[in-house]
């Protein structure tokens, strides 16, 4: 898989940079053509002399001499030539700079010049930097952004202290770039993704409104896009922006959720219902605010998303819908299945101080006949897993359906 590929290696400056060697290493045992850059930081830990001879090429460094041979290559070359950007070990002094667009050094620079390739990292250190609000908040904003997180793994630490925050093994950082240049399980398919909560107008400034933040929408439509997918989505009023590549439509009240899915659905062979849509609004509308000490409203449901694209007499996508309850979780996710009419439901636990807006979450995935329960992980991954079970559903679904 990684033979003839183009893996541009970035190490920075923390105690796993070691491991960088015997990564370097199996890599291009692999077959991958591997070029090296490090930060000034990492050239303490590990001589670029060491990477050069396992790369066998010239290392790109801070204060380094320019690569011998008419090698050339800058941060700009660097990040066109490659078909991907593994950071290994990544220190929270990197994730940081990263997440907000600095450019102070070589490998900074290429990070930022990288175009239309994927961005892996994997980050390494304390457990505490690792569990600091501030590392939290950087590593949330690069996987919105489309970066791949590999780990970190619990363990002893180098530190003696013990938790999250060991760097992954090199070996299953090379399957996670295999899996990078995996042929995409979706390509070829259209999927349709909603994602976010609707507003419900009450007058003309107020609305009821939701606690889903859109993050696992905007994850799936970003790993569908990552599997080879062609995705579209519609998203209710959230503060992310869309992945790249990816069109999305903006709506905002339920009743603009339905008619933006029900246009888009025939088109699409997948509809993944993400969106946290209302089930009540007001209809009609008061043109004008309220006023007075008492507001007394009287709530009509809103039409079903789910139910009404479960329906459809012709081009009926294949129907995977989320639940999120606060009990009885599986229960209500087999009688939500079978009511609606889905081929699969993706139920979460929320309340209890988890669910809507975290960045981690545990799914129980329900087909018929089966299930299986995905341990907690950061939405992105979650959101990868969950695609990788709909791909095969997909697949073996329509193939039977296809001999009947
Ligand atoms: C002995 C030692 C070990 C360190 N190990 C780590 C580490 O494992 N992870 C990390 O994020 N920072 C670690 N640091 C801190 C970084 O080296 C420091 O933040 C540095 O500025 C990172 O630079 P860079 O991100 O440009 O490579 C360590 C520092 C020292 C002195």
């Amino acid at each position: 898989m990684l033979r003839g590929k183009r893996i541009l290696l970035g190490i920075t400056g923390g105690i796993a940079a070691y491991k960088a060697a015997g990564l370097a290493r199996e890599l291009t045992t692999r077959g991958a053509e591997v070029r090296v850059i490090m930060t000034r930081a990492a050239t303490e830990f590990i001589g670029p002399p060491t990477l050069q001879a396992l790369s066998g090429h010239p290392v790109l460094c801070e204060g380094g001499t320019p690569p011998a041979g008419g090698d050339g290559m800058d941060h700009i070359a660097a990040a066109r030539w490659c078909d991907a950007l593994l950071v290994a070990p990544a220190t929270a002094d990197f994730l940081a700079e990263l997440a907000h667009g600095l450019a102070g050094n070589v490998l900074s620079t290429t990070c930022l010049a990288l175009e239309h390739r994927p961005l892996l990292l994997a980050p390494a250190m304390n457990r505490a930097m690792w569990q600091h609000p501030a590392t939290r908040s950087n590593v949330r904003l690069l996987a919105d952004r489309g970066a791949r997180l590999l780990g970190p793994a619990s363990g002893l630490q180098a530190c003696g202290e013990e938790g999250p925050g060991r760097m992954l093994e090199p070996a299953e950082l090379i399957t996670a770039l295999e899996q990078t240049f995996a042929p995409g399980r979706l390509t070829g398919r259209r999927l349709l993704v909603s994602a976010g909560p609707t507003h419900e107008p009450i007058d003309p400034v107020r609305y009821l409104g939701n606690r889903s933040s859109g993050r696992m929408g905007y994850a799936v439509a970003a790993a569908a896009a990552e599997a080879g997918a062609r995705v579209t989505l519609v998203s209710g009023p959230v503060a992310l922006s869309p992945p790249p590549g990816v069109p999305r439509l903006l709506v905002e009240t339920a009743r603009q959720m339905h008619q933006a899915v029900l246009a888009q659905a025939p088109d699409h062979d997948i509809f993944i219902a993400a969106a946290a849509v209302a089930d009540f609004g007001l209809d009609p509308v008061p043109t004008t605010k309220h006023k007075g000490s008492v507001l007394r409203l009287e709530l009509a449901r809103t039409p079903d998303v789910l139910v009404s694209v479960a329906e459809l007499a012709e081009h009926r996508p294949y129907l995977v819908g989320f639940a999120a309850e606060t009990e009885q979780l599986r229960e209500r996710a087999v009688a939500k299945r079978q009511a609606k009419g889905l081929d699969m439901i993706v139920a979460n636990q929320v309340g209890h101080d988890q669910g809507f807006g975290d960045v981690e979450t545990r799914l129980l995935v329900l087909w018929e006949g089966g299930g299986v329960q995905l341990q907690q992980a950061p939405k992105p991954e979650q959101a990868r897993r969950l695609l990788a079970l709909v791909a095969e559903h997909y697949d073996t679904d329509t193939h039977t359906a296809a001999h009947h």
